[in-house]
């Protein structure tokens, strides 16, 4: 068993339930802290400590990070794509405030690892489409992209001017079936399943052709966890590396859910995400991180949709 001792901050939300899981099978129960503003998810519950934070609060964070004896922290919490339109003021301040209070605690406790996802969301209308490159233009245009942007910024900051060991992933619109997504707009790629298995019909508030990068969470989980075991030379990127697994439309998901349940239909409502989802690559050029750290995905769209109907029928 692993010896440091891990706070995840944002644990009830769909990425933090999994992750909360997983590294609690890697350091052990009692070593990885789950805390959330929520209360603890039903997965989370009694499978280890839970500790209720705002992370806004930097005094309470702190104490928590000192009292428990912290030495990584993994820091989930934001507001995102498409709940961040709906108030910009709030979500620039809790994604840009909360990453700068864990930065700054991590410098002056010397935390030895800090893990902090970005997002394809950095990317706006003037990135290429196809492929984006982890170095070309980036000119976000919502809250939540300038925001992700910015804290990349952050991070290498923390990193080059303070030894901070923050490493950061810029995660495609994630698919899980044990946690619900958390309001942005990638969450139809989720909500279809749950759709297509309970009415066998799903209206979809994306265009037909509506092209995103996605990836299924077991990769995420796995991406995070290699990433943050890798060594630290092997990490260049400071800011935030593109990480890749697949791209599809909500047309070509819902020909692969029909695979399984031929009588699911589909009909399209765009609405104020369609505009988001246009500002976005379709697809993303991960080889920076296949260089560096050796990622590699293991689901396709198939793979993913068969995985996802086989546990959410259980
Ligand atoms: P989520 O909305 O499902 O979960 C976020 C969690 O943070 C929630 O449980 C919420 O209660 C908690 N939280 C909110 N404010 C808080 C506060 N002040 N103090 C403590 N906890 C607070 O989000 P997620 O999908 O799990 O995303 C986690 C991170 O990954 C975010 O930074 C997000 O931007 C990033 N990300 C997610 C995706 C995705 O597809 N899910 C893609 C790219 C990046
Ligand atoms: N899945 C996220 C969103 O749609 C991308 O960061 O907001």
């Amino acid at each position: 068993m692993k010896k440091d001792k891990i706070l995840v901050i944002g644990a009830c939300g769909q990425i933090g339930v999994e992750l909360t899981l997983a590294l609690r099978t890697i350091y052990g129960v009692e070593n990885v802290i789950a805390a959330d503003l929520r209360e603890p998810n039903q997965l989370l519950q009694g499978s280890g400590p839970y500790i209720s934070l705002d992370v806004m609060n930097k005094e309470a964070l702190w104490e928590l990070i000192v009292d428990n004896g912290i030495t990584q922290v993994y820091h989930l919490a934001a507001l995102l794509s498409a709940t961040g339109e709906k108030n910009p003021q709030f979500a620039w301040n809790l994604n840009m405030q909360g990453l700068l209070n864990v930065l700054e605690i991590a410098k002056k406790e010397k935390l030895s690892k800090i893990f902090w996802p970005s997002s394809i969301a950095v990317f706006g209308s003037t990135s290429p489409k196809q492929n984006c490159p982890q170095q070309t233009i980036i000119e976000p245009t919502t809250v939540y992209g300038i925001s992700k942007h910015a804290g990349e910024f952050w991070c290498n900051y923390f990193f080059m001017q303070y030894g901070v060991d923050v490493r950061s992933l810029r995660y495609p619109g994630l698919i899980s079936y044990k946690s619900e997504p958390g309001g942005g707009t990638t969450d139809y790629a989720v909500e279809i399943f749950h759709h297509a298995l309970k009415n066998k019909y799903y209206e979809c508030f994306l265009k037909e052709d509506t092209y995103l990068p996605m990836m299924y969470m077991p990769d995420a989980i796995r991406a995070t966890l290699e990433l943050m075991e890798a060594p630290a030379e092997k990490i260049k990127v400071r800011t935030s590396y593109n990480i890749s697994s697949m791209s599809f439309s909500p047309k070509e998901i819902s020909l692969e859910i029909k695979k399984h349940i031929p009588d699911f239909s589909i009909t399209y409502k765009p609405d104020y995400r369609q505009t988001i989802a246009d500002s976005w690559p379709q697809s993303i050029d991960d080889s920076t991180a296949r260089n560096d750290w050796d990622w590699k995905e293991k689901y396709d769209l198939a793979t993913m949709t068969n995985d996802m109907l086989k546990n959410l029928k259980l």
